[in-house]
């Protein structure tokens, strides 16, 4: 395993006004890692980023970056980090070629090495043809870009980006991907990023940290944190409705905690989509119900996100399947489903149930 490039122990910070922001937080981020924090509005992101770039004081536990400590070794972690913070702070007046020399010139190059850096930078970020024009007149997305070439200007070990593709257009958004991706594979730039994006940070980071309201609720590789959420799911939308013999035996086949209905469908818990779909629909098909439309439901972050903070989007597809949701009967109906169930057994034995 590669070395720890981020150790953090417990962290905390109440801000003066009695804000408790950040509330113990642990883990470690290792060497050419790109690691974000998944959260809502005011989870603590960048306050625990902010301590961690020694911008701010914590008020409990400890962080040690490339092995010194935060709070007596600002200095030096300082000089071997880079920060792109959520709210851009450029020159307006300058030149993008003009303020990437200006910094490479703070970190003590000379003229011509920081005209070097300053134009390796621009060609970098796809910039050079816009190095002479005023940042004024930069796009949003440009200015991001222009934003993080300068936190790279000194080389940095270590790169702290808040939200670095908020406010960003698609194609911005995958040419930024792909600068990280490659300060990483190829400078072995260990990554801290912050987003609100749940397909960047599924596409993006090696790890998530899911922060809400000043703690982490689950940490993980995107992968793992999908699966720890529980099975993919079959839907299947019904051309008409199903009797309650034919629900019954579902219940029995597929066992009732895995079948839900629905708005028309029905959703059938399993341990692997893709390769449970046929073997269900067969399994319909037996008991005569008639299926106008199949899909396959693998959890998304989204489904992570929802599970671990417990914060709603309005806009969220998939929603977990409803316990609650069932089928009501009559007591008629119960007793002719109980008959149906033990008479009413498909041919094709169903071995992707859920344990
Ligand atoms: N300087 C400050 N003084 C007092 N409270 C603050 C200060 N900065 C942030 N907070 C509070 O701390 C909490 C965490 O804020 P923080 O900015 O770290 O969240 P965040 O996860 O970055 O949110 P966002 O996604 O909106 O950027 C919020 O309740 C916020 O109001
Ligand atoms: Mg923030």
């Amino acid at each position: 395993m590669s070395e720890a490039v981020i150790e953090v122990e417990n962290l905390s910070k109440t801000y003066p006004d009695g804000t408790s922001a950040v509330k113990g937080i642990s883990f470690t981020v290792r060497k050419g890692e790109i690691f974000g924090f998944l959260g809502p509005n005011g989870a603590g992101k960048t306050t625990s980023m902010r301590i961690l770039g020694t911008l701010h004081h914590a008020t409990g536990g400890s962080a040690r970056i490339l092995g010194l400590d935060v709070n007596t070794q600002g200095k030096e972690i300082r000089e071997r980090i880079g920060f792109a913070m959520q709210e851009v702070g450029m020159d307006d007046l300058a030149t993008a070629q003009e303020m990437l020399t200006l910094h490479a010139k703070l970190y003590g190059m000379n003229s011509k090495e920081a005209k070097a850096k300053a134009a390796e930078l621009l060609s970098t970020f796809d910039l050079a043809s816009d190095a002479k024009r005023r940042v004024v007149r930069f796009s949003g997305g440009m200015q991001r870009r222009l934003d993080l070439a300068v936190s790279l200007v000194h080389t940095p070990e270590v790169l702290f980006l808040d939200e670095p593709s908020t406010g960003l257009d698609p194609k911005s958004r995958s040419d930024l991907w792909r600068v990280l991706r490659k300060l990483r594979d190829e400078e072995g730039i260990t990554i801290l990023m912050s987003t609100h994006y749940m397909d960047e940070a599924d596409a993006l980071c090696d790890r998530i940290a899911i922060m809400n309201k000043g703690v982490i609720a689950a940490i993980d590789t995107p992968t793992n944190l999908k699966r720890s959420i529980g099975a993919d799911r079959v839907r299947v939308t019904l051309s008409d409705g199903i009797s309650a013999k034919q629900w019954a035996a579902l219940q029995k086949t597929f066992r009732a905690g895995n079948v839900s209905q629905a708005d028309g469908h029905i959703d059938i818990r399993v341990k692997d989509g893709a390769s449970a779909l046929v073997p269900a629909l067969r399994i319909l098909d037996d008991l005569g119900v008639q299926v106008r439309e199949t899909k396959v439901l693998t959890p998304t972050l989204e489904d992570v996100f929802l599970q671990y903070t417990g914060a709603s989007f309005a806009d969220a597809e998939v929603k977990p399947a409803d316990p609650k949701e069932k089928v009501r009967l009559s007591r008629k109906e119960k007793k002719a489903a109980k008959e149906a169930a033990s008479s009413a057994k498909p041919s094709v034995e169903f071995s992707e149930v859920v344990a």
